[in-house]
This record gives structure tokens, C-alpha cells and sequence, in this order.
């Protein structure tokens, strides 16, 4: 089983911890640069209000400040460079992760979760990363470590300067304080929500966009999308109005150390308790106290980020996985059998009770009404669910007990929806098999019908197919869908009404090829069309969820009136769909 435990951003960030420490040091280099032209100023000033100083000294501090703001600049460029490598490659790794433990959880659970939820962890999320963990972990570590360093030379110069500069910094981190407690997090929290629902419910909108030009609907007349755009704005508009009046007093207040050290400074020198060098170190120095502390709390405002994600991505990493042995089982044959299988999608039950055993090598129909459970039963055949009750066996084996990823080798699976990724139609029919040469790919579109509009596209099998496929038709669809099935040359084929969107002419062809691809293969096919079962071998008829019977197209002709009857409603369609095209040529 793959189950993993430790899902935590940190626990991807580890797994190059050399690189991050390199950053890290690397930073602390490019901090400890940046205060070295503090001291310089610091020192020139005084040698040259003290007289003490010559030409020569005051050049070789200029140098030594220069140079020390040229290597905190290459510094921090090599560290950045470091961190940003880091930050992608944690950032894909999570992504991999993800998707990878999509493929391995059931149906059941990966549709708790809408569409658009997964794009905005996958996506929106996982960007949003980029930001925290290419420059928070060097530049946090090297920003507290140089204002710790500064606050210590402060602290050696004079304690009550090094007092007053961080009167400021604690007035700030008060006030920030009281931003966070007045519930900033709760509508942090709103307002991470309110885009997830924005994000979920543009992507169904965008989806459904045939329906709403079909249906003449406008924006604000899709109500659910209308209110998900207003409730991102009323969040965000609370967002800002609680947090703008506390960061401004902090903008103002936090970089204001000087405005403390100088009157005490003042105080301090005209009383002769410091002397003029120590004063104009202290002012110095404490114009270099709040840097380092306000990129500290530039980096706090992501810590809501990545705590939402972490926990959304916690979420999702510790689903459990569908229960699976590891290592490859021999299978007896490819043979399918169903003991007494009970399943729902949800608490009710969909299928009820249902046995049958489908010999290697034959083809099998599922026919019955919409809704009867057939593409269920055959999407627990590839184990998209988990059965409640009973047991299937593919070549004598539990279902369980076959590792999935041979599983999903020994079936070939074209569902009703016949899904092509938005990816070019050759690239789309590879995915049934990744070796499948050119001439390979040719053949097997020729034999379901598909290579004549193929090669009538203006970039033939290089022709991208664009989203879900939606340059092309219905019926093209499910031919390269067919022709993917076929290209992967599994012993078991499950075709969910494969040819329900393809007219009669080309259904012909596919029903042939169907026919010679499919010679030494378990094929089940799933069928309304009842003309294009009726050499089955074995004919399994559902309703409601039952299996009501079974045999051959004569037996059932023979023995089942409901079967009877789908025949003669069947048949009749046929003949009206004729009647209607004489009418229509006489016209
Ligand atoms: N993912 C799902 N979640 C919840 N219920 C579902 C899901 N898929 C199907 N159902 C329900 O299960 C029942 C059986 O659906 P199924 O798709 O197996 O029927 P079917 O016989 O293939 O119908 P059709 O001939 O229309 O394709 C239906 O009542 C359907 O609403
Ligand atoms: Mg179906």
C-alpha cells in the first residue's frame, strides 16, 4: 500500500536540505555585507566631524563600504538563484505528489472534491508558494541573524540607544498583534474560501458555457457564479478594511527608530554621559534596525498561505489510497466474474446482488435502461470504486489483491465520455500505449475509421484536439478514444456506448474492426443500440440494478419481454429513422 505520512511543505523542502542550507549561508554573507556600509558611515562621519580622520583613511572606508554593498548584492543574487531552483523543484514535487495520489484514490473520494478545487491547489496554490519558499527560508534565517547582529553592536555601544531603537519595533509588533487577534485569520480564512468557491464555480460556469448560450443566460442570471464573484468581493473588501488602519500605524511606526534614538542620543551627549562617536554610531546603526525586522514581517504575511495550503494539502495526501498489493500477480486467464457485488455511490445501494462470470476470449453486452447500472458495473470492473459487498474477479483474482497499475494494464477502458486530453490526436492516442510508432498509430486509426478526418485536418495527427477535445465531433471523439483503447492492446476491453455518437456508415466500419481487433480479447460492450449486440456471445440484462437475465440475442428474444420489447421499440426507431429520410427526400 502507498501511504505516506509526513505531508507537511517543510518535509518536500527537505528532501534538498544541502541546497537550502547553502542559501541560507549564502544570505547571512549577503546581510552581514549589507551592515559592514552601516559601520562605515558610521566611522567616516566621525573621523571626519572628530578632524580625526586623513583623505587616505576616509578612501580606504569608502572602498571597504563599496565593496561590502557590491558582495551583499552577489550574495543575495546567488542565494536567490539557489532558493528559486529549490522553491520549483519543491513546489513540482508537491505537485507530483498530488497527482499521483489522485491516481490512487477511488472515484468515490476524488469527487468529494469539485474540478476547481484541485485546479487551485494544483495550480493557484502551488504558484502562490513560490513567493514563502524561494525567499522565506534564506531570507528570514539572515534577516533575524542580522538584526540580532546589529542589536548586539547597538547593545555594546551604548544600551540605552540600542533601548530606544527598539521602542518602535515593539509599538509595531503590538500593534500587529492586534490585527491578528481582531480575527484577521478567521477572514484570512473567509477570504481563502471565498476564492477556492470563485475558482470552483468559474471553472463550472466556463464548462458549462454551451448551456448558457443555448439558453440565453447572461452573467448575473447564473446566480451561483454571480453571488461566488460577490462574495470574493464582500471578503476581500473586508480583508482590506480590517487590516489597512493597523498597517499603516505599523508602515509609519516600525521604520521610525531613528525618531526614538535621536532625542534620547541628544539628551544623552549634551548631558556628557556619550560622546559624539558613540552617538553617531548609535544613529547610524538604528536607521539599520527595522530593514531586517519589516522583511521578518513581509514574510509573516505568507504564513497564512502556507498554513491553508498545507492543510488543504494535507487533506489530500492522507486519503487513503485504495488498498493494493505491490507485487504482480500471475493471472488464469481473462476471464470476469461478478459474486454477489452490492455497490452505491453512496449510502443507498445502486446495484443489488449482482453474479455473472464472462468467459476469456468472448464478447459480452450489458444492454438495459438508462440509469440500470451498466457503465457502474463496468467501472467496478476497472476498480474506479470499491465494492460494498461481494467480490469481482479478473483471470481468477480478486480485484484487490491485482496491483492496479497491472490492473489498468490487463483492461482498456473507452467510457462514455471518452475524455482526450488537450493535447495533440497522436499525442492522445500514445496515451494508450507510449511506444506506438507512427505506422503503428496509422494502422490502428484506419481500422476504427478515424484516419480519413485525421488526415483532413490542417496538421493531420499533430492537429491539437483542444480542450476535452472539443475541436472535434461527438463521434470523432470516440473513435480516437477507440483507436486509444485498441493502440494498448490490453487481453480485457470495456466499451461504454463506444459508438453511440457515430453515424451508421462509419459504425459499420468501427463495429468490424471492433470485431478483428478484439478476436483474442474479453470484450464487454455496453450498447442502446441493440443491433450492434446481437452476435454477442452473451447478453446481460439490467434493470434497476439487477440482473434480470441473460443468454444469447434468441434466447433473450425467446425468454425476456423486457428484452422483447427494447428489440421491437429498437427495430421500430430504425424503420421510423428510414421513413423519416424518404419523407425528407420527397420534399
Ligand atoms: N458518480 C456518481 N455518483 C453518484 N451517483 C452516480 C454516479 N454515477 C452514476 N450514478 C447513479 O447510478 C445510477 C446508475 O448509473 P449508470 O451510469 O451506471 O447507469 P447506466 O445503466 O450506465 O445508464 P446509461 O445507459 O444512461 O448510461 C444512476 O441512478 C446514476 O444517477
Ligand atoms: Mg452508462
Amino acid at each position: 500500500m502507498k501511504q505516506k505520512n509526513n505531508y507537511t511543505i517543510f518535509s518536500f523542502i527537505k528532501r534538498d536540505s544541502k541546497k537550502m542550507m547553502l542559501a541560507i549561508i549564502l544570505s547571512l554573507f549577503s546581510v552581514v555585507s549589507g551592515i559592514i556600509p552601516y559601520f562605515v558611515v558610521a566611522k567616516i562621519l566621525t573621523l571626519t566631524i572628530l578632524k580625526k580622520g586623513t583623505i587616505v583613511d576616509i578612501f580606504y572606508l569608502s572602498i571597504i563600504g563599496t565593496c561590502a554593498f557590491c558582495f551583499k548584492i552577489i550574495f543575495f543574487n546567488l542565494s536567490t538563484t539557489i532558493s528559486h531552483k529549490l522553491a520549483y523543484k519543491t513546489i513540482n514535487f508537491i505537485r507530483y505528489a498530488i497527482v499521483d495520489k489522485l491516481a490512487f484514490i477511488s472515484m468515490g473520494e476524488f469527487q468529494k472534491k469539485k474540478i476547481g478545487e484541485y485546479k487551485q491547489l494544483i495550480m493557484d496554490d502551488m504558484d502562490k508558494l513560490e513567493y514563502p519558499l524561494a525567499h522565506a527560508i534564506p531570507e528570514i534565517t539572515s534577516n533575524l541573524l542580522g538584526f540580532i547582529a546589529i542589536m548586539i553592536y547597538l547593545f555594546i555601544v551604548d544600551w540605552r540607544l540600542a533601548l530606544a531603537g527598539l521602542v518602535p519595533i515593539i509599538i509595531s509588533f503590538i500593534i500587529y498583534g492586534i490585527m491578528m487577534k481582531g480575527g484577521a485569520m478567521e477572514i484570512f480564512k473567509e477570504f481563502n474560501e471565498g476564492t477556492a468557491l470563485l475558482n470552483s464555480t468559474t471553472v463550472e460556469y466556463i464548462n458549462g458555457m454551451e448551456v448558457v448560450k443555448a439558453f440565453n443566460q447572461t452573467v448575473s442570471s447564473i446566480e451561483k457564479f454571480s453571488n461566488a464573484v460577490i462574495h470574493f468581493r464582500d471578503v476581500m473588501t473586508k480583508w482590506f478594511s480590517h487590516c489597512w488602519p493597523y498597517l499603516s500605524a505599523y508602515n509609519v511606526i516600525m521604520p521610525a527608530s531613528i525618531a526614538f534614538v535621536l532625542p534620547i542620543g541628544g539628551i544623552l551627549l549634551k548631558n556628557n554621559i556619550i560622546d559624539l562617536s558613540i552617538f553617531i554610531m548609535g544613529m547610524i546603526l538604528s536607521l539599520g534596525i527595522a530593514p531586517p525586522v519589516m522583511k521578518l514581517i513581509e514574510f509573516t504575511d505568507n504564513i497564512p498561505t502556507i498554513m491553508f495550503t498545507e492543510a488543504k494539502l494535507k487533506e489530500i495526501l492522507s486519503i487513503n489510497e485504495l488498498e493494493q498489493r505491490l507485487k504482480k500477480i500471475c493471472l488464469k486467464d481473462d476471464s470476469v466474474e461478478f459474486n454477489h457485488v452490492s455497490f452505491g455511490y453512496e449510502e443507498n445501494n445502486i446495484l443489488h446482488d449482482i453474479s455473472f462470470k464472462i468467459k476469456p476470449k468472448t464478447m459480452t453486452a450489458f444492454v438495459g435502461t438508462s440509469g440500470a447500472g451498466k457503465s457502474t458495473v463496468a467501472k467496478l470492473i476497472a476498480r474506479f470504486w470499491d465494492v460494498k459487498e461481494g467480490e469481482i474477479l479478473v483471470g481468477g483474482e480478486n480485484i484487490k489483491n491485482i496491483p492496479l497499475t497491472q490492473l489498468m494494464d490487463e483492461i482498456s477502458f473507452v467510457s462514455q465520455d471518452n475524455f482526450l486530453f488537450d493535447m495533440t490526436i497522436r499525442e492522445n492516442i500514445k496515451i494508450g500505449n507510449k511506444f506506438a510508432t507512427d505506422d503503428e498509430i496509422e494502422a490502428v486509426c484506419k481500422k476504427t475509421g478515424c484516419l480519413d478526418f485525421i488526415l483532413k485536418l490542417p496538421q493531420g495527427f499533430d492537429t491539437a484536439v483542444g480542450n476535452t477535445g472539443e475541436l472535434l465531433s461527438g463521434g470523432e471523439r470516440q473513435r480516437i478514444a477507440i483507436a486509444r483503447a485498441m493502440i494498448k492492446n490490453a487481453s480485457i476491453i470495456i466499451l461504454d456506448e463506444a459508438t453511440a455518437f457515430t453515424d451508421p456508415e462509419n459504425e459499420e466500419i468501427i463495429q468490424k474492426s471492433i470485431s478483428n481487433l478484439t478476436k483474442d480479447k474479453t470484450v464487454i460492450i455496453i450498447a442502446h443500440r441493440l443491433s450492434t449486440i446481437v452476435n454477442a456471445d452473451k447478453i446481460i440484462l439490467f434493470n434497476k440494478g439487477r440482473i434480470v437475465n441473460e443468454g444469447t440475442h434468441n434466447e433473450l428474444l425467446e425468454n425476456s419481454h423486457i428484452y422483447k420489447d427494447m428489440w421491437q421499440a429498437h427495430i421500430g426507431s430504425k424503420s421510423w429513422g428510414v421513413k423519416e429520410k424518404v419523407q425528407c427526400l420527397e420534399y
